[in-house]
């Protein structure tokens, strides 16, 4: 049983480095499958995740290495299209490889993936997407097994704006005949980081980063040599680490349009931070004021923020509301705030937040990515002892965060029980 032994109440000084998008290294290694050239990643993190998805890329008979921060992922002429059930269940990202492996076989065969903690996950969006560029669904023992001889080019509205189905259909519909319209698709800049990383292989998609993207299908893909964008939500994370700890701290590898809607938040709370090039230099602030927060996609407020930002809530001047209205189940964090001495109250999808003082330390489980990312910052907050729980989580979306904390003066270390 791996847990995080955390001393608490100190400030942080020092700087920080942001590593590549998970939400974007996943799908770009799910698309390098339309390719038969070399391909080569750099800035991928190394997460349990992108080892899993490499794991799933190997499965369907490519190759992938990784050299330092780089992978270089190699698919020739593979003849598999099942995904193994065992690495789906395990992450459910994986769903991704839907689009590209349709495109190229004719045919993917996945287990439907489950549930997670923070919702039931339904993939009703993707498999609407892709029939109408002509698959056909079948749902058989927990499987789904979808065959398209052909792709044709469709208009396709999306009655959600889902990351993952814009993912999934503009992956297909890149190697599809003629031409597609996603309309109401998502705008999270890992979409526009994954389109501009099929347009340097050789694709013709337009308009990526808007609710409305054009996809003129192309028969070949060429290798290619992309860089991953910066993690987002791994720079909002820390940034918000360092407001609760306060100090000076340095997030570096940053882009400050990604985190539109946590700096206009911090603005709104008092916190005081400075924009510097590529980084985001935080001081934090003693008492600053409480600030609502309503999740939405992109450019909205994060889903994948709220978390960690509520946990900041539990010590801010007033009343807060927290509303999350991506996910059904994303509030597993705050039973576990409420055992260190925070004021929350939960009502249908939001969270009713009294600040306090301080937290006090305890010993607290990590139930997912983000919730455990939330339990970091409380317990680096409250004087004393803190222990958590169930940190593989944690090592899903954060590279060695405990390596890069004690880089900034946290007192935080990994043990192995
Ligand atoms: C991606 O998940 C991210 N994961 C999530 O990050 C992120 O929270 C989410 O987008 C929203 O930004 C990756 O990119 C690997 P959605 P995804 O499809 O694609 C429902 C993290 O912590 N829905 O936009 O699954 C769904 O259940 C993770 O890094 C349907 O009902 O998100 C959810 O309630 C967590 N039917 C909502 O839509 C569908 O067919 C948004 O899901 C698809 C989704």
């Amino acid at each position: 049983m791996k847990k995080f032994v955390i001393n608490g109440g100190k400030k942080l000084y020092g700087e920080i480095d942001v590593g590549g998008a998970k939400n974007a290294v996943l799908p770009i290694m799910a698309a390098s499958l339309l390719s038969s050239g070399e391909v080569i990643l750099d800035d991928v993190p190394d997460l349990l995740d992108v080892s899993i998805m490499s794991q799933v890329v190997r499965a369907l008979g490519g190759e992938v290495t990784r050299r330092g921060k780089s992978l270089t992922i190699q698919v020739g002429d593979f003849d598999n299209f099942e995904a193994p059930f065992d690495l789906i269940t395990k992450m459910r990202a994986s769903i991704v490889i839907m689009g590209p492996v349709l495109a190229r076989k004719g045919r993917v065969r996945i287990s439907h993936p489950g549930g997670c903690a923070i919702g039931s996950r339904p993939v009703n969006w993707h498999l609407k997407g892709l029939e109408s560029l002509g698959a056909e669904v079948r749902i058989d023992h927990g499987y789904l097994d979808v065959s398209a001889p052909v792709l044709k080019g469709a208009r396709i509205y999306l009655d959600f704006p889902s990351v993952g189905a814009t993912e999934n259909i503009l992956m297909a519909a890149a190697a599809a005949e003629g031409v597609t319209i996603i309309e109401n698709a998502a705008q999270e800049p890992e979409i526009v980081d994954l389109a501009n990383f099929i347009n340097r292989m050789g694709g013709k998609i337009r308009g990526a980063g808007t609710n409305v993207i054009n996809i003129e299908g192309v028969k070949e893909f060429t290798g290619t040599r992309h860089v991953i964008i910066p993690d987002r939500i791994e720079a909002g994370t820390f940034i918000l680490l360092a407001a609760a700890c306060g100090g000076d701290v340095r997030v570096n590898n940053v882009i400050p349009t990604h985190l539109t809607p946590l700096l206009a938040k911090l603005d709104e709370s008092g916190i005081l931070y400075r924009e510097e090039d590529d980084g985001i230099r935080v001081f934090g602030n003693d008492s600053f004021q409480a600030v609502d927060i309503k999740t939405q996609v992109h450019p909205g407020f994060p889903t994948d923020l709220q978390a960690p930002f509520l946990a900041l809530l539990t010590r801010a001047k007033g009343t807060a509301i927290v509303t999350e209205n991506i996910f059904e189940n994303r509030f597993m964090h705050v039973d576990e705030l409420k055992r260190m001495g925070a004021d929350l109250k939960v009502e249908g999808r939001s969270v009713i937040i009294q600040g306090v003082p301080c937290l006090n330390p305890a010993t607290l489980v990590a139930t997912d990515l983000r919730a455990g990312a939330a339990l970091i910052l409380a317990a680096l907050t409250a004087e004393g002892r803190s222990e958590i729980w169930e940190i593989s989580h944690l090592d899903r979306g954060y590279e060695n965060i405990e390596v890069k904390l004690q880089g900034i003066g946290a007192d935080i270390v990994r043990v192995d029980e």
